[in-house]
C-alpha cells in the first residue's frame, strides 16, 4: 500500500512511473514538523529498528547512527565522516515491530538524520519546500522494497557481454597501449571482454571527438578489438568545451541548449577540457540533441558508454576564480596568522564544486527557468536519460551498455552506475560489499565499484580479495587513476591467481546473468542482506559483511589484509564450495551457526543454500565464446528441487518471452536423485 503526499508545487522528477493518487490526509507514520522555513519528517525508532536504503551512501547496510546529505557530490575521498557521495537516492525503510518505507522525491538536497542528532529519532529535511513524499506500508522491509521498485519502474537491462571482466585505467593514451593491455590479458590467459577509453581518446577532452593522432582510423580499431572478443567503452563527460569551430559547442550556443547564468549568458565551469558549458539536460530539446550525439560513436561500432563528471563536477568557475584573485590581491601577506592563512588556503582549495556556483546557473524546464541547486540531483540522471532515450531511437532492438557516475532514482531505468572514485583501501572493499544491497533497493542492479580501488596504490592481495567479491557484481571492472601503481591483473605478479579467480566469474555468468535478469524483470534484488531471506533470525539481522546473491548463494568475502580466512555466520546448514579456479574446488557441509572459514588470497568461498543448486558453465576467455549448452551442477539437497534459469541472446530486447527460461531439476529417478534439464549436464555434484 503506497500513499502519496504533495508539498508545494514540486518539479516533475520522473522518478516514479506508477500512477498513484494523491492523498489529502495527514501523513502517516511520520510526524510532519513545519517551522518558518522548512518542513521535516520525524519518526521515533524502537531500539531494535533497522533502517535500510539510501542506495549509494556511506557506512553500513543499516543506516542507523549517522547523517546523510542526499546531494550528488564529486568527492573521491569517501572517508567515514562523509555525508554525500555521487548518487542521491532518497528512499529508506524502517524495519522492526512495524515496517514502513518513505521516498522523498525531491530534486534538491535532502538531509536524512538517522539517529545522529538524537539516537532514537529519524529526521528527514528537504532543503526546499516543494516535493512529493511516498509512504509505503508492507509486511516486511523486503515487501516494501518490492512495492517501491514496482512504483519506480523496471531497471535498466545491460547486454550480457557486460558481465564479462572489463579493464580500465585513466591514462591509456593510444591504440598501441590498448593493444598491449589486450595482448597481456590474452597471453596470460586471463579472460577479458572490454577495455575502457577514458578521456584521452578524445581530442583535447571534447565530447564526441576522437584524437586522430593517437586513435586514428578509430572504426578499424573498434573492429580489430571486436575480432579479439574485446569491446571498447568510451567515456562521455558532462562539460562541453568552449571552442570556436567545435560543432557541439556551436550548436549548443546557437540553440540555447546550455545552462544559463541569471543574466542569460551561458554558464561556464572548468572541467577536464578547460572552460566548458553544461548541456541543459533538463530541457527536453537539449536532452534529445545531446543524446543523439552518441550516434557519432555508435556509428563507429561502439556499443557501450560511461557518463562521467555529471554531478556536475566543477573544478572552478569564472566567478570563483575572480573572487579568489580579488581575495589574494587584498590579502595582507606581511604577517598572516593561522586564521588568515587558512582562510587564504581555503579560498584556493575550495574552488571546486562550490555551493555558490550550484546556485549560479539555471535550467530551462518546459519554458520555466529553474535555479540549478533546486534540481541538482536530476542532472546526472538526465544526462543518462538523454543517452538512454537516444539509444531507444537509434538502436531500438539492441542493448547498449550505459552507466553513470551521478544518479537519482529514476535513472535506474536508463542505466546502471559505478560508485565513482573510491580508493585502494580495504575499507572501500567493505563499503562496496555493504552498498550492493542498498543500490539494488533503489533500482540500480547493473552496478559495481572500481575493483582494486581508483585512487591510491593497489596491492596484490587487495586486488585478489576485491576480485573475489567483484566476480559477483554485474559490473566487474578494474579501474584506476592516472599516477597510481599499475593494477592490471598482469602487473601484480603471478598471473595464475588472477586467471583462476576471473575464470570463476566466467563459469558463474549464466547464473549471475539469470539472477540479474530476474531481479530486473521482477522488480527484485540480486544482492540481499541476510535478514531478507531469514527474517526470523535475530542474529542474521546484524550481519553486514555477508550477502545473499540470487536465489542459491550466500557470499562472505574476506576484506582484511593478511587474514587467512574469516568468521562466517550460517543462518541454516549450507554447502561451502571453496573455488581455487573454475574447476578446482573443495566442498564442505557446514551446520547452521558460526564458523571460521579458511580462504587464502587465491581462493573464493561460496555457500550454496539448502535445497538450492548452482549451475556452472565451462570457463572461457570472453563472453563471445561462452558455451551455454553444457552445465555442471552443484546441488545441496536431499529433495526434488528446480532452478529456473533465464537465458536469452544477451543483446535484443525480447525479455518477456517464456522461452527465455529453462529449468534444471534434481529429481528422484529409480530411487536416486539425478539431474534433468534440456541442457546437457556434464556433471552433477550432489551433497545432502
Ligand atoms: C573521474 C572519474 C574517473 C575517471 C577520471 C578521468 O575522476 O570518476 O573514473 O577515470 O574522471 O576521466
Amino acid at each position: 500500500m503506497i500513499k502519496k503526499y504533495i508539498y508545494g508545487s514540486p518539479i516533475e522528477t520522473s522518478a516514479v512511473v506508477e500512477d498513484i493518487e494523491t492523498s489529502n490526509d495527514l501523513i502517516q507514520y511520520f510526524d510532519e514538523i513545519k517551522d518558518e522555513n522548512s518542513i521535516s519528517f520525524r519518526y521515533v525508532m524502537d531500539n531494535n529498528d533497522i533502517v535500510y536504503g539510501l542506495g549509494e551512501a556511506n557506512r553500513g547496510i543499516n543506516k542507523r547512527g549517522y547523517i546523510y546529505d542526499s546531494f550528488c557530490t564529486d568527492d573521491p575521498n569517501h572517508t567515514e565522516e562523509k555525508r554525500s557521495l555521487y548518487g542521491a537516492h532518497n528512499f529508506i525503510v524502517v524495519s522492526g515491530m512495524i515496517s514502513v518505507g518513505i521516498f522523498v522525491d525531491c530534486a534538491a538536497k535532502v538531509t536524512f538524520d538517522i539517529g545522529y542528532s538524537d539516537s532514537s529519532m529519524i529526521k528527514i529535511t528537504p532543503s526546499e519546500n516543494d516535493f512529493t513524499v511516498y509512504i509505503i506500508e508492507g509486511k516486511s522491509a523486503y515487501d516494501i522494497i518490492k512495492q517501491f521498485r514496482k512504483m519506480i519502474g523496471r531497471s535498466y537491462i545491460a547486454p550480457r557481454w557486460a558481465f564479462g571482466f572489463q579493464q580500465s585505467r585513466w591514462s591509456y593514451m593510444s591504440k598501441d597501449e590498448i593493444r598491449e593491455v589486450v595482448k597481456k590479458y590474452r597471453e596470460n590467459g586471463i579472460p577479458l571482454d572490454a577495455v575502457y577509453l577514458d578521456i584521452d581518446y578524445m581530442e583535447r577532452y571534447k565530447d564526441f571527438t576522437i584524437n586522430e593522432e593517437t586513435f586514428s582510423d578509430f572504426e578499424d580499431f573498434v573492429n580489430e578489438m571486436r575480432s579479439q572478443g574485446i569491446r571498447l567503452v568510451p567515456i562521455i563527460d558532462a562539460g562541453v568545451k568552449i571552442e570556436d569551430g567545435y560543432d557541439i559547442y556551436e550548436e549548443g550556443v546557437k540553440n540555447n541548449y546550455f545552462c544559463k547564468r541569471a543574466d542569460g549568458s551561458d554558464f561556464v565551469a572548468g572541467v577536464w577540457p578547460g572552460r566548458t558549458h553544461f548541456p541543459d539536460f533538463l530541457n527536453k530539446d537539449a536532452r534529445r540533441w545531446f543524446g543523439l550525439k552518441y550516434k557519432f560513436l555508435i556509428d563507429k561500432g561502439i556499443d557501450g558508454f560511461w557518463n562521467d563528471m555529471n554531478e556536475p563536477a566543477m573544478f572552478y568557475t569564472d566567478e570563483g576564480i575572480a573572487e579568489a584573485i580579488e581575495y589574494i590581491k587584498n590579502f595582507d601577506f606581511s604577517n598572516p596568522d593561522s586564521n588568515t592563512f587558512f582562510q587564504l588556503k581555503d579560498k584556493i582549495t575550495g574552488l571546486s564544486n562550490r555551493m555558490e556556483d550550484y546556485k549560479g546557473f539555471y535550467h530551462n524546464i518546459d519554458g520555466k527557468s529553474v535555479r540549478h541547486d533546486k534540481v541538482h540531483n536530476l542532472f546526472g540522471f538526465n544526462m543518462t536519460r538523454a543517452a538512454g532515450e537516444a539509444f531507444e531511437e537509434l538502436e531500438p532492438n539492441k542493448r547498449i551498455l550505459m552507466f553513470s557516475r551521478s544518479s537519482y532514482i529514476g535513472m535506474h531505468r536508463y542505466g546502471g552506475i559505478w560508485t565513482g572514485d573510491n580508493q585502494s583501501w580495504w575499507s572501500h572493499l567493505l563499503l562496496n560489499i555493504k552498498m550492493m544491497p542498498s543500490l539494488n533497493m533503489c533500482g540500480f542492479i547493473y552496478s559495481g565499484a572500481d575493483l582494486g580501488g581508483f585512487g591510491s596504490h593497489c596491492t596484490r592481495d587487495l586486488m585478489l580479495r576485491w576480485l573475489a567479491f567483484g566476480i559477483f557484481t554485474p559490473l566487474m571492472r578494474n579501474h584506476s587513476a592516472l599516477g597510481t601503481r599499475l593494477q592490471e591483473c598482469y602487473n601484480l605478479g603471478d598471473t595464475e591467481d588472477f586467471k583462476n579467480i576471473i575464470s570463476i566469474r566466467y563459469s558463474l555468468i549464466p547464473y549471475l546473468y539469470s539472477e540479474y535478469m530476474k531481479a530486473c524483470l521482477n522488480d527484485d534484488m540480486m544482492f540481499k542482506p541476510l535478514s531478507f531471506e531469514y527474517p526470523a533470525d535475530e542474529f542474521a539481522k546484524t550481519v553486514e559483511d555477508q550477502l545473499i546473491v540470487g536465489e542459491s548463494l550466500m557470499i562472505a568475502p574476506v576484506y582484511t589484509q593478511n587474514a587467512k580466512g574469516r568468521y562466517v555466520y550460517l543462518p541454516e546448514d549450507m554447502l561451502l564450495v571453496t573455488f581455487k579456479s573454475s574447476s578446482q574446488r573443495k566442498y564442505q557441509l557446514l551446520k547452521k551457526g558460526m564458523h571460521y572459514i579458511s580462504a587464502s588470497v587465491n581462493e573464493v568461498p561460496v555457500f550454496i543454500r539448502k535445497n538450492k543448486m548452482l549451475p556452472l558453465c565451462r570457463t572461457t576467455n570472453c563472453t563471445d565464446n561462452m558455451d551455454t549448452s553444457k552445465f555442471e551442477i552443484i546441488a545441496y539437497t536431499s529433495e526434488n528441487i528446480e532452478y529456473s534459469m533465464y537465458e536469452d541472446d544477451g543483446i535484443s530486447k525480447d525479455y518477456y518471452n517464456p522461452d527465455n527460461y529453462c529449468s534444471f531439476e534434481i529429481r528422484e529417478m529409480d530411487g536416486q536423485l539425478g539431474a534433468v534439464s534440456s541442457k546437457t549436464i556434464v556433471k552433477l555434484s550432489l551433497f545432502n
